[in-house]
């Protein structure tokens, strides 16, 4: 156990003095920095306005605490439009095997060697402060710094997106975001607005069900797919191009929370994903993921039954193998997060020569957007050079001025051609950025969508009967607890239309769930297609076999037994998990003696913060919590979300059996250690329809 307490001497504290009104002042010594103004002016009084008289008004000559108001006052400064809500690290990323053959770009064709890189993972709806885990999609954004400039893969942990067109977008935003007139639900898409939009938007079903399904609610940050969805090109040293979807595969698998937990966790804990973050990089666990490449060309493209320049839609693994080629390590948490999580400033623009576009019109759309928004956000067409976003390689050009310019350009010529200042940077065609000279079909210009993006259920349908039978429940029942939430019956009934050429089951569970009869089903714009199904699409078919990245509860309590509790705690601990204790009160003495001091107080330490929990507690003790919520809730809720539980006698006798806990096979007492470890490793989904009434 490493929870021995460190009571610092509060006598011993730095140099502190009392003031005149018995405020405390913190003095600096000889080795001490002193606190100065913006100026370097050190300050005497920290503590203290200036005043007429000890009573008096405060003087306006006081330059210090104007100063320090000035600042405070405008800390602030607009968060993001759309994921606003991030936690962010450093890291590296290191290439495996070249992609030389399809590609210039020395990061995809240089091997073994790390090159720096900056990730944020976010979600899309909420507010800067809203909690970690609603059901959203996340977004999965990763600037990597290659010494050819910095490449940003702007991506989400989904492998689509819900529109096709980058002129949607405000719309899709303004329908999922808190209505207009009242100002809610916040970080929810479960109101009318949002499913009012996209059951008149049918080419948004595919990442709707993606949505409802369990990847909407990650369980951690770093047991998250990341996508950059949209079709980029790769150009090699002939100019040949390659079509390529990029793939972050995490080392610890894809893994999700329920529903009822996410809701609680939300209470719990709202910095649950940015905690988990942040502790797995302190303690030495690097989030880790592959990074993989779809490659294909525009001859393998026509034969898709699908059009991969239509963001809706994904290639199936089946049909273009994802090639591994590297790997991404997060290894360092920022030292601060205005200046890095919230500063930074990623664009699908940021490119290095040997990666190009394609013409999906969502990404075309992006590529405008982010540059603008982080113009008003950011304030000053200078942010480029805060040092979270400045590339790590050389960087010059000409451009000048501008609110806060923090370079010091030391020449006459700040443009070209020129023939005074021969140090000036000039354009290199051989190492610069070249477009793909696509030869573009003499197509006629308007506003039109090409019909080879009109079939929207095909995917879907594909995504719903890919996935093992307690995923298609958990899909059923998103639809059913956001669609109840709708109160106009009309659109309740539309996404009904719809979710019918989907699957028809998927279609009854719901309507039978909101006690709705089914509608005729909507006029589809394209003919459904049964693709095959995609075994990697699923979750919990998928889990990993490994206690890597997860976090084990220990319940204990005044006189637990130390032998055993350390005993669960090594042995968790052996398999790569986490363990945190919980105990009534912050400090407990345990049989032999130690106090220990509990990570969580019971209150503020409910079970759905771990994936599986272990109850080592004394008779008198057992007795106490049978007649506490938190302690009944820890282990009702740790049963209802399908976890292992291991018990000690007390707690069977007292409070295990007089709740409505079944000893299933992930139910074991302590002396099946083993066990409860080899059950930790995932959840007994088996139970789920015992406890809950899944759609
Ligand atoms: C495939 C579709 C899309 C994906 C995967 C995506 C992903 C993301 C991600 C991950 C971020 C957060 C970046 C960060 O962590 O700072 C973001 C921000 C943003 N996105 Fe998108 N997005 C998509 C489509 C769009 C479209 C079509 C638009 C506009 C036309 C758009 C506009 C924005 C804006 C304005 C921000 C805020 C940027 C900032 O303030 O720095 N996005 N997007």
């Amino acid at each position: 156990m490493n929870n021995n307490i460190d009571h610092i001497d509060p006598a011993k504290d730095m140099n502190t003095e009392r003031g005149n009104g018995g405020e405390t002042h913190q003095r600096a010594g000889d080795d001490t920095k002193v606190l100065t103004t913006q100026q370097g002016v050190a300050i005497a009084d920290n503590q203290n306005s200036l005043k007429a008289g000890s009573r008096g008004p405060t003087l306006l000559e006081d330059f210090v605490l104007r100063e320090k108001i000035n600042h405070f006052d405008h800390e602030r400064i607009p968060e993001r439009i759309v994921h606003a809500r991030g936690s962010a690290a450093h890291g590296y990323f290191e290439l495996t095997e070249s992609l030389e053959e399809y590609t210039t770009a020395k990061v995809l064709t240089e091997t073994g060697k790390q090159t720096p890189l900056f990730t944020r993972f976010s979600t899309v709806a909420g507010n800067k402060g809203s909690k970690d885990t609603p059901r959203d999609v996340r977004g999965f954004a990763v600037k990597i710094y290659t010494e050819e400039g910095n490449w940003d893969i702007v991506g989400n942990n989904m492998p689509i997106f819900f529109i096709q067109d980058a002129m949607k977008f405000p719309d899709l935003i303004h329908a999922v975001k808190p209505e207009p007139d009242r100002g809610f639900p916040q970080a929810a898409s479960a109101h009318d607005t949002f499913w009012d939009f996209v059951s008149l938007s049918p080419e948004t079903m595919h990442n709707l069900i993606w949505l409802m399904s369990d990847r909407g609610l990650p369980r951690s940050l770093r047991m998250m797919e990341g996508f950059g969805i949209h079709s980029y090109r790769l150009i090699n040293k002939e100019g040949k191009s390659t079509f390529v979807r990029f793939h972050w595969k995490p080392v610890l698998g894809v893994q999700s929370t329920t529903w009822d937990e996410a809701v609680k966790i939300s209470g719990a804990d709202p910095d649950y994903h940015r905690r988990d973050l942040f502790e797995s990089i302190n303690n030495g666990d690097y989030p880790e993921w592959e990074f993989g490449v779809q490659l294909f060309t525009q001859e393998e493209a026509n034969e898709f039954p699908f059009d991969h320049l239509d963001a809706t839609k994904l290639i199936p693994e089946e049909l273009v193998p994802v090639k591994v080629v590297g790997k991404m390590v997060l290894n360092r948490y920022p030292d601060n997060f205005f200046a890095e999580t919230e500063q930074v400033a990623f664009c699908p623009s940021h490119l290095p020569p040997g990666v190009d576009f394609s013409n999906d019109p969502l990404l075309q759309g992006r590529l405008f957007s982010y540059l603008d928004t982080q113009l008003s956000r950011l304030g000053s067409p200078n942010f480029a050079q805060i040092p979270i976003n400045a590339p790590k390689c050389p960087f010059a050009n000409n451009q000048q001025d501008g609110h806060m310019q923090m370079q010091v350009p030391k020449t006459r010529v700040l443009y070209e051609p020129q023939s005074l200042d021969p140090t000036r940077p000039r354009e290199s065609a051989k190492r610069g950025f070249n477009s793909f000279h696509e030869q573009l079909d003499d197509g006629v210009k308007g506003r039109v969508r090409d019909e080879s993006f009109a079939d929207h259920y095909s995917q879907p349908r594909m995504f719903y009967r890919s996935q093992t039978a307690i995923e298609q429940a958990h899909i059923a029942s998103a639809y059913a607890f956001e669609l109840g939430k709708v109160d106009t019956a009309h659109v309740r009934t539309r996404m009904l239309s719809h979710l019918i050429h989907i699957d028809e089951d998927l279609a009854n569970r719901v309507a039978t769930a909101l006690g709705m009869e089914l509608p005729e089903p909507a006029d589809a714009a394209a003919p459904v297609q049964d693709m095959a199904t995609s075994k990697a699409l699923q979750t919990i078919g998928l889990t990993p076999d490994s206690l890597k990245g997860r976090m084990i509860g220990i319940l204990v309590a005044e006189g637990s037994n130390s032998s055993e509790i350390k005993k669960f705690e090594d042995a968790a601990k052996a398999q790569g998990a986490s363990v945190k204790i919980v105990a009534p009160n912050k400090e407990v003495v345990l049989d032999d003696g130690t106090r220990i001091q509990a990570d969580e107080r019971l209150a503020g330490g409910p079970s759905v913060m771990f994936d599986a929990v272990v109850s080592i507690i004394m008779p008198e003790q057992a007795k106490k919590l049978a007649k506490d919520s938190a302690a009944l809730d820890w282990f009702n809720d740790a049963y209802a979300h399908c976890k292992a539980i291991a018990y000690c006698g007390a707690t069977d006798e007292f409070i295990l059996s007089k709740l409505p806990i079944e000893k299933d096979e992930f139910v074991t007492p302590l002396a099946e250690l083993d066990t409860f470890i080899t059950n930790a490793k995932s959840r007994l989904w088996e139970r789920e329809p015992k406890v809950r009434d899944l759609a």
